[in-house]
Formats: C-alpha cells, structure tokens, sequence
C-alpha cells in the first residue's frame, strides 16, 4: 500500500463506477461534441434547455454499482462544457436552474444509502465561460472561429469563478471522498490553474479527500508524483486512460504509486448512440483483475443517454460482472500483487496469508501454483464454490519437484470461463512469497 491511511479504502476498494453525464448525452455523440463538431454556444443552448431527462434514478445506479462490486462512484458534476450538474450560485448555467434537480445532490446522497464512497469529476476545462482562453487554444470549439478572433478574456475572473464552483462542491454535498479533475494540457496546467491554491482550499474544506493528478499532467506524464518529491498538486494516485500500465506504477525511486486505469465501456465517455462496440464483460473482468495484479484500481465507465437511462448494454455487462463478482470478488477487494510473476494461465493476487490464482487458460495437467511450496499450503479451494481442490500427486509431476500442482481433475474445461480462481490459504509460518509487497 501507498503508506498514506487516507488512501486506504481506496486501494482496498480496486473496482469503481465512472458516470459521464451531461446535457452532450442529449445529442448522443460523446462529450466532446461541442469541440469536435465547433459548435457554439447559441448551437448548445437548445440541447441545455431541452435537457428534461425523466428516466435518470441515482439510485438505480448505484444500486447497479455496488451489485457489481463497486465500492465507489465517481459522477460528472460539470464537464468540459462548463454546464453543472449541480445547484450553484456563481451561474445559470446549471441544472438547478434549467431542470430545477441538482443531480450531484442526488448522486452523492445515493452513494452513501448504498455504502459506496462518493467521487466528484470536475472539468478545469470550461467551454462556456468567456473569460476560458477560445481563439487560438487547442481545443476550444471556437479555436479557429474568425468571430473569436481578438475577443479578450479575463482569466483571473475564470480562476475565481471555478475556485468558488470547487469550493461550492466541497461545502454543500457533505464528505466528498474523491475529487476527480480533469485535465491539464499545453501551458493549462498546475499554476495556471491556480493549482496550489486550489489543493489547499479542497483538503481544508474536505480532510482526506483523495485527489488525482490531472492538475499537473493527464497523458503526458503523470506529473510531479512519479518525481519522489511530489508538489502540493500532484495528487494522490495516476490516472492512465483508456490503458492498462505494463508494468503498474512506480516512481523514480521505485516505489509503489497508486493508479486507477479509466476505461470506457464502449469507445464513449458520454453518451454516443452509434457506438455499440461494447467490450464483454468476460474482458472487463480479466481487465479489472489484470489492474489489481499489478496494483491498481479499475473505474469503468457507464454514460447514460439523453433521458438519464443507462443503455442497456451497459445494465447487462454490468449484471454479468455481479455474477462473477458475487462469488469471486474476494480476489479483487483488498487485494494487490504479489512478489511472483504472473504464470502462463493467468495472474495472480494477494492479501495477508491468501494467494488467488486466476486461471484464464486450462492447463494440460494440474495447474502450478507458482511461488508456493508444499508446506506452506493449507488449503487450495474453488473460490466459485467453496470445494477443496488437491494436490496433485501424479507421477507426472515429479520431474518439478518444487513446484506445487492444484488438480482440478479429469474434466478439462475450466469451472469457470472467465476466470477461474483458486484459492490457496496459507499456513501461518510460510515465508514471504505468498505476502503481499510492503510498500
Ligand atoms: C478525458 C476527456 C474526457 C473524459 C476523461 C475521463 O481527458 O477529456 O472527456 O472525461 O478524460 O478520463
């Protein structure tokens, strides 16, 4: 673990929800469709007040959430569109104002009638407010609009006027637990944003909140806490996208840093309704177990459509991850890697005196529990079932003396297609390599 107690639950928890919601959804081509498309203000205005959404239920998603074993939520409070999702006093531009509902209110106390930990993303990004540089940046969807050209902004107005939303978000929706920003790039980052500043006022208003790392870097790099002298805005854990790191994370000195890779259901943050190339949940699984063998979290991503109803492509894989997670879930909570490579079926995690040994691939013969000897095993078990697995005692065996083979007998297909896990209990006096790494 990271050594920081306020990281705890975090790195215990592994799976988390991501939800991008906004009125983008309305239009149904993901939430960067102002900036992809160039649209402006006066072509968005119409979505923002046709954004009515009946079918959105909190609780019905979070409920979904912590059926899959998802033990925190992160929700959109404001996206790059600068419209908020919330009840705020620095502008109209707002769900309060347009819908009369403050979602992140309703998001927020969800999450803690159904015991997850409660994440905000904000967007330091805002395409609305005048004063956010347009003509001439990277990606502002007036960029190149010859109508922008020369229209000057204030930006120190734009800081404030952000600070106060953040400020808003940590005062009014009692403890927030993780705060999601998102993202810097080009000369838009830490300082320019006032990040100091910013980090200081959120862990006074909100002790123990858990920040990322966005203020300082979003895909290039992962900013100052890789550095082994972190600033005051390098956040607590990395934040790789759409990636899972080869290899986990550690800084320069080697050291264990926390991640959670982010990861989209389909190719679509927000709501895009062309997009039906949704990953099996089969995958997602393996994925989130591949994140926890190397020490990471998984936050997967649901974007609700126009309306607030989740696409029900997402409600099924999301089922089918609760099944497995119902009974194999204990290899993914309060586990992470242990001080052996991974075997060629599969991977392996850990916690205290337990190995989990996740077979992806059927073996010819008895599966090797690598790392492990005889002695130091005192029971191997189907996690699905419950049922005790033996050591096999074949013959064949023999020429590996010091390796240990469960044998799941004569049937060759695995108990479980997406991952079958063993579970090898360890005997209180075995040595290290069943622990998991001390960091
Ligand atoms: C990005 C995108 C964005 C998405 C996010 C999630 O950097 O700008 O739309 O919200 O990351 O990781």
């Amino acid at each position: 673990m990271s050594g920081r107690d306020y990281m705890k639950w975090f790195e215990d928890a592994r799976f988390g929800m991501f939800v991008h919601w906004g009125v983008y959804a309305l239009i149904g081509r993901g939430e960067w469709v102002r900036s992809n498309e160039r649209m402006t203000a006066e072509e968005y205005l119409p979505y923002v007040e046709r954004f009515q959404p009946q079918s959105f239920d909190a609780d019905a998603i979070v409920s979904l959430a912590a059926k899959a074993g998802m033990k925190y939520l992160v929700f959109t409070a404001r996206h790059h569109d600068g419209y908020c999702m919330f009840d705020t006093e620095t502008t109209d531009y707002q769900s309060m104002h347009y819908t009369g509902r403050d979602f992140v209110r309703e998001m927020t106390d969800a999450c803690r009638r159904h015991g997850l930990k409660t994440g905000l993303y904000y967007s330091l990004i805002d395409w609305h407010h005048p004063d956010y540089p347009h003509y001439g940046d990277r990606i502002h969807p007036q960029r190149d609009d010859p109508a922008w050209k020369g229209v000057s902004h204030d930006f120190d107005r734009y800081l404030r006027f952000m600070h106060e939303q953040i400020r808003e978000l940590c005062t009014n929706y009692g403890k927030i637990d993780l705060l999601w920003l998102d993202y810097s790039y080009d000369n838009m980052r830490a300082e320019t944003w006032r990040g100091e500043q910013l980090v200081q006022m959120v862990r006074r208003l909100q002790p123990g909140i858990i920040l990322n790392n966005r203020l300082e870097a979003s895909g290039e790099g992962f900013g100052s806490l890789l550095s082994g002298s972190p600033a005051v805005t390098a956040g607590d854990f990395v934040s790789p996208e759409q990636i899972i790191p080869p290899q986990g994370i550690t800084d320069c000195r080697g050291r264990h840093v926390p991640w959670e890779a982010c990861v989209t259901m389909n190719n679509h943050w927000g709501y895009c309704a062309e997009d039906h190339y949704y990953k099996p949940a089969g995958m997602l699984i393996r994925k989130l177990v591949e994140c926890v063998s190397k020490n990471g979290n998984m936050i997967l991503n649901i974007g609700p459509d126009g309306d607030g109803a989740v696409p029900a492509e997402s409600i099924r894989i999301l089922e089918e991850i609760a099944g497995w997670m119902k009974h194999s879930g204990e290899s993914v909570h309060g586990c992470g890697a242990v001080p052996v490579g991974k075997p060629e079926y599969g991977r392996i995690t850990g916690r205290d005196d337990v190995l989990y040994y996740h077979v992806l691939e059927g073996m010819i013969g008895g599966v090797p529990l690598n790392g492990l000897k005889r002695e130091q095993i005192r029971k191997i078990t189907l996690l699905k079932t419950g049922e005790e697995i033996p050591v096999s005692d074949s013959w064949i065996t023999g020429n590996y003396p010091d390796l240990v083979f469960a044998d799941l007998g004569e049937d060759p297909r695995l108990p479980d297609d997406i991952d079958t896990v063993l579970r090898a209990e360890l005997t209180e006096t075995s040595d290290t390599p069943g622990k998991m790494v001390e960091y």
